[in-house]
This record gives structure tokens, sequence and C-alpha cells, in this order.
């Protein structure tokens, strides 16, 4: 027999009028634009949040959320509905050779010893912090007098804890050359579901927060040689934007690193930081 409370979720539409409503709150808790058109995804993915909550209809789930309880407790649940998540190991990898071939050899120059800080930013499941990890230690292998520690950010708690868990179905790092995976992922046993977890050496180097870009200011309290922001800010309007990347801006050091994603832009924003390629900054 079919759950009826399931089946008047089924049935429970999103109007235009509470779309809205929940469309701008979005927006100033999080940045993120949701346009009419995404009304139906919108939908569609809280759906499973109004089964989890035992409601029926969009109406209760609004006077919920606007509620002092409901502003209290579902914020963070509904942004872990609302955000993209969608990374991959490697992802845009002209990045990771430009770290290696340009940026690690000018710190590993600079200075005896060094321990280079960096930031993922909109981390999501932690296959970007974990990428500059490696990328990191393979350089170390030959240049011993560098040390280094990345933490990652998001805003959605579910995603940060998949990251801190750092179990990925094998499909996930299938494009990895076998050298690297047999360095820095353990294989599980279970042949039915078969999936890797990081190194403990690699896990150790990366630690996780939650942050949300629309906080006021960074709660962060060290400064960062090298900051990756990528494909997190295409889903802010300009204004944003240039507001996110200003505050981030604070926690990077003079010389230090950028990295947005490659279908982003920072053109004619009022920010500290000269281009050095079409996606990579130094901060002035
Ligand atoms: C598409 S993923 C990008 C992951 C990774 N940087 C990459 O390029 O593969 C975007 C991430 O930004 C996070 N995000 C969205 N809005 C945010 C906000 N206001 N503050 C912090 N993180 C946010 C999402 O939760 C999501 O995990």
């Amino acid at each position: 027999m079919v759950d009826p409370l399931l089946n008047d979720i089924y049935k429970a539409e999103l109007s235009t009028d509470d779309f809205n409503k929940l469309s701008s709150f979005i927006y100033n808790e999080s940045g993120i634009k949701m346009p009419p058109i995404k009304r139906i995804m919108l939908q569609s993915r809280l759906q499973k949040r109004l089964k989890d909550l035992k409601m029926t209809s969009f109406k209760e789930y609004c006077s919920y959320i606007f509620s002092k309880e409901g502003l209290n407790n579902e914020i963070i649940h509904m942004l872990d509905v609302v955000s993209t998540n969608k990374t991959d190991f490697f992802r845009e990898p002209v990045h990771f050779d430009f770290l290696t071939s340009h940026v690690l050899p000018e710190l590993a120059s600079a200075s005896k010893h060094r321990n280079i800080k960096i930031w993922s930013a909109g981390c999501s499941s932690g296959e970007e912090p974990y990428t500059i990890a490696i990328v990191l230690y393979e350089f170390m292998e030959k240049n011993s007098n560098l040390e280094f520690s990345i933490l990652g950010t998001d805003i959605s708690t579910q995603i940060l804890q998949k990251a801190i868990d750092a179990v990925y179905k094998d499909e996930r790092v299938e494009g990895i050359p076998f050298d690297l995976k047999r360095k820095y992922f353990l294989k599980s046993k279970d042949r039915e579901n078969p999936s890797v977890k990081m190194s403990a050496q690699l896990r150790g180097r990366v630690r996780f927060e939650r942050l949300n870009f629309m906080d006021k200011s960074y709660s962060i309290q060290e400064s960062f040689d090298i900051v990756f922001c990528r494909n997190v800010l295409i889903y802010f309007d300009r204004e944003t934007q240039e507001k996110v990347i200003n505050k981030i801006c604070t926690k990077i050091n003079t010389g230090g690193y950028f990295f947005l994603g490659h279908s982003e832009s920072i053109m004619n924003m009022d920010l500290p930081l000269r281009q050095i390629k079409p996606t990579i900054f130094q901060k002035i």
C-alpha cells in the first residue's frame, strides 16, 4: 500500500507565491539565485524535506520556515537541499598544473622552510581539497622544505560530512593515474559496493568547517597562500560575487594566489587582485 503521507506530498505543489517567498529567503541567506524557472526543481528537491517533517503542503512548510523555530532549525536543511554540489577529482586540471609548475616552486624558493596554507572555499564533498593535497604531496617528494595544511569550507553540513568521511565510489576515481591511486587511496573490501577512502596521511592534512559566504565577515583566523573558490560564485549575482571575493581577499596573503572556476569572471570588479591567467589571480 502506498504511504498516504507520501502520496499527499507527491501532490504537494509549490505555488508561485510560496516559491517567491522561499526564493528570496534562499537568496538572502545564501546568495544563491532562484529564478522562476527553478520553481519545479525547488518543489521536487523540497518534497523529501516535507516528508521528513511529516508535512503535507508547502503552505505548512512556509509557515514553519518563517517561524522562530524554523528560522533556527530549518535553514541548514533547506540550504543542504538547494545547493548544487557537483565536483570531481582533478576538475579543471590546468589549475593543478599551474600549482606544480609556478606557484609551488615560487613558494618553495621563497624561504628555507615554508608551511603553505590553502583554502578550498566551497569545497563540496572534498574532491577539490583532496586533489590539492595529492598535488602538494607529489611536489614535496622533490621539495622536502615544504609543509602544508588545507581548510575546506562549505555551507552544506550534509556535504561536509561526506568530505570528512572521504569515501568515494570507485567510478569517481576511474580517471586518476594508477600510481596516485596506489599512494593516496585505500580500496574497500566490499566487492558489491566498490569504493575507496582517502589515505589517513592525506586526511590528516585537510580539515573541514562550515562557512556561509553570506556571513558579514569570515571567522577564519589564519590567512592563506592559495585560495580555490571555483564553481561557487556562478550561483550568485554580480554584486554578491564582488562582495564575497572582497571578503575572501582579506584572508589571502599579499602575493598569494586565487583560483576561480573556468566559467567565472571578475571583469570590471573592484578587487585587490591582478590577473595572471584567465582564471588565476594574485593578491596585490
Ligand atoms: C558546484 S560545487 C563546487 C565544488 C568545487 N569547488 C569544484 O569546483 O568542484 C559548489 C559548492 O558551493 C557551496 N555553496 C553554495 N552557496 C554557498 C554559500 N553561500 N556559502 C558557502 N558555500 C556555498 C555548495 O554547497 C556547493 O558544495
